[in-house]
């Protein structure tokens, strides 16, 4: 799979011949200015939960591209009500295959209201299961022990994990829940994009190293393969 960071939580992910596209928030970020979001053209835009810096270029980039929306029942909704017409809603616990692989759905501790204040339904994480690999997804959320259910349930190649604090768990918390979920390969994200979430690199690196972990910090616009 080829994973490309567009900034704050922002990837795609090319995988079994798809592109998806993660909590799309791209022309709003100033640290993404290089990004074009008018070549963007995935399949699948998946958003765990409604706030704005996870869903703010998401009309556009569906409307542009044909994608799909994954994502809560309420967003589905609202995303449907401005225009956007494929779309699958899902909710925490439920899974579907699409054909890119399995998706399932799991707790987020956090909120979730769209930008308009209309009610944005539960956020969500997502576990990936695919030929190349099982991806966790985080969303926004805090540490939670419900970690150590997906950890237990299926074995993550790569987990993208928030690591800014304030509005979600930071780097101590994300090593913790690096370990509930059993994966040695996380890639940060939310942290940088404001000045609530900055954070220093140096620190995220050695307490993730301390503990045995890989902590990737991708340049926005880079991708890797793994
Ligand atoms: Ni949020
Ligand atoms: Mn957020």
């Amino acid at each position: 799979m080829i994973i490309t960071y567009l900034g704050h939580s922002c990837f795609t992910i090319e995988v079994n011949n798809s592109v998806l596209l993660f909590d799309p928030f791209i022309t709003p970020n100033e640290l993404a200015s290089s990004i074009d979001i008018k070549k963007l053209m995935p399949d699948y835009i998946l958003i765990s939960h409604g706030h704005q810096d996870h869903i703010a270029d998401a009309v556009s980039i569906a409307k542009q591209s044909g994608a799909t929306i994954i994502s809560n029942w309420e967003i589905v909704n609202w995303l449907n009500n401005q225009g956007v017409e494929k779309s699958h809603p899902m909710n925490i616990g439920g899974h579907w295959f699409f054909d890119f692989g399995k998706v399932k759905c799991v707790n987020a501790v956090h909120s979730s209201s769209l930008p308009d204040g209309s009610y944005g339904g539960n956020p969500m994480g997502f576990l990936l299961e695919t030929k190349e690999g099982n991806i966790y997804y985080a969303g926004d959320t805090a540490l939670t022990l419900d970690m150590k259910l997906i950890g237990d349930y299926k074995k993550i190649d790569v987990a993208f994990l928030p690591i800014g604090s304030n509005f979600t768990m930071g780097i101590d918390n994300a090593v913790i829940a690096s370990d509930f979920i059993h994966c040695d390969k996380i890639i940060g994200m939310h942290y940088d994009t404001f000045g609530y979430i900055k954070i220093d690199q140096d620190e995220a690196f050695g307490k993730f190293a301390a503990a045995g972990k890989e902590l990737v910090l991708m340049q926005i616009g880079s991708s890797i393969t793994i």
